[in-house]
């Protein structure tokens, strides 16, 4: 059982709402946050009747720059302290680079890496403060090579990795852990919300449940970082590293085109 109250960005669908649900059937509290004010409301009424956990709701978009200083002063004046922080909001982009607007790019990065490592500055705070604390940050198997037609997205997933691994390290003493969760293909919004419909990897996509749920198991533990199928782990980490590079990059694309 884990309780304390978990603030999790992207809970209005997808692997935030899976582990939201997770979190408040543990009987934790919970601070959800995202852009979709009703389907926020809508989960935290549910979870309210039945797990009877206290539930606020933050509406924010997280890709405006100061949106994590929002989103803290927030938590800060309802007097909400945060033991566990998932950093789980994000999106992808499908195509080449200099065709791509770079308006979408600014704002992929300023949420898959700004938010989450301006959020992570302000809350690990408080949990240092205190002993104890997690954070999760839901990456991507993308944050293990390079990826032709979503380059800036598996980019935003290596530094996540990176960064990630880096302040657990860090914080060993302190009692915060952080996790990396490394899925591969999800069944939720992030096809659609990517323009990455006809992408073949998306046929073999899991669900959202079990990835949360592998995801949330690892954070419980303290685990470093956590890839939730057995054979993309296995050639993650014994294959990809020992292939030639541009064989690498030719893989990696053609599991990006569209058919
Ligand atoms: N699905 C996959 O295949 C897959 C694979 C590996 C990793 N991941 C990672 O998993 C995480 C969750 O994605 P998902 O698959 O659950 O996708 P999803 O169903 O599209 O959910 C994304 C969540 O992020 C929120 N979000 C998006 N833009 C936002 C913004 N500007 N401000 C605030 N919240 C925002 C969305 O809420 P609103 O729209 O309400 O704002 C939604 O709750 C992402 O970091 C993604 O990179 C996904």
């Amino acid at each position: 059982m884990m309780q304390g109250r978990a603030l999790v960005t992207g809970a209005s669908g997808g692997i935030g709402e899976a582990l939201a649900r997770i979190h408040a059937a543990e009987g934790g509290e919970l601070v959800l946050v995202a852009r979709s004010e009703t389907r926020l409301q809508a989960l935290r009424d549910e979870l309210v009747a039945a797990h009877g956990v206290s539930v606020d709701v933050i509406v924010q978009d997280l890709a405006q720059p100061g949106a994590a200083q929002r989103v803290y002063e927030q938590t800060q004046s309802l007097g909400l302290e945060i033991d566990i922080l998932i950093n789980n909001a994000g999106f992808g982009g499908h195509g080449k680079f200099h065709e791509r607007s770079l308006a979408r790019e600014q704002q992929m990065m300023q949420l898959n890496m700004v938010t989450l490592t301006e959020l992570t500055h302000l809350y690990v705070q408080g949990m240092v403060a205190n002993g104890s604390g997690k954070i999760l940050n839901v990456s991507s198997t993308a944050g293990f090579m390079p990826g032709p037609l979503q380059a800036v997205y598996y980019a935003t997933k290596a530094y996540v990795n990176s960064f990630s691994q880096a302040i657990a390290n860090e914080l060993q003493d302190t009692g915060v852990t952080v996790t990396a969760l490394c899925p591969g293909a999800v069944d939720t919004g992030f096809q659609e919300a990517g323009d990455l419909e006809g992408v073949d990897m998306w046929k073999l996509a899991v669900s959202a449940e079990s990835v949360a749920r592998c995801g949330y198991r690892a954070m419980e533990k303290g685990k470093l970082l956590v890839i939730n199928q057995k054979v993309l782990a296995a050639a993650l980490r014994g294959v990809v590293p020992l292939l030639p590079r541009k064989l690498l990059l030719k893989v990696s694309r053609t599991a990006m085109e569209k058919r």
